[in-house]
């Protein structure tokens, strides 16, 4: 959910021209988090439409928004597309992921509409083999033995909030326990 991951799990898509030195990243709230990212030139449907987007204004028409409602879903709202990916954990070490999105009318009328349609679905498809290729192995790391906790960087806020989220519901769960 966090951006910090995308410059080197993503560095095959949209890593380069997701700038995280520009990145936000708010304490979130009980049940969600946020943060933005602004997105350099390079892939115009992840910015507002030239002509046809008069609504956004200064860095809101390069703005990547990246929203995680817990426990399961995440949205990218960028002002060309939008996706999502829903997640639905089948036990431990499994889960099965939805994912989905659309592109802004903005774009609809455009020739090369159809074109920038099936870049965007092309773009997410390759997108979610990286973040399988990334998850896995981090948690194959993880179930090691010789693994240990680290530090979060200061990019990785969104982590620390679900965890605490995580750490909150547990906490609630055992609280049930023992009353019962
Ligand atoms: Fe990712």
């Amino acid at each position: 959910m966090e951006s910090y991951h995308l410059p080197v799990c993503h560095a095959g898509t949209i890593g380069g021209l997701s700038r995280l030195e520009d990145m936000i990243c708010p304490p979130g709230g009980a049940a969600y988090n946020y943060h933005t990212i602004l997105k350099d030139d390079t892939l115009r449907i992840a910015l507002a439409h030239p002509t046809r987007n008069d609504r956004l204004h200064g860095d809101e028409r390069r703005m990547t928004i990246l929203l995680a409602l817990y426990p399961g879903l995440m949205i990218t709202l960028t002002p060309g597309y939008f996706w999502y990916l829903s997640l639905h954990p089948r036990g431990p070490g499994q889960v099965h992921i939805r994912f989905g999105g659309g592109m802004s009318d903005d774009f609809a009328d455009d020739p090369d509409a159809q074109d920038n349609f099936v870049a965007l679905k092309t773009l997410l498809d390759d997108v979610n083999v990286e973040d399988r290729g990334c998850t896995e192995k981090v948690y194959r790391g993880l179930c090691s033995d010789m693994a240990t906790p680290g530090h979060l960087s200061h990019l990785e806020r969104p982590n620390y909030d679900f965890a605490q989220y995580l750490m909150a519901k547990i906490d609630a769960g055992r609280g049930e326990q023992g009353a019962a």
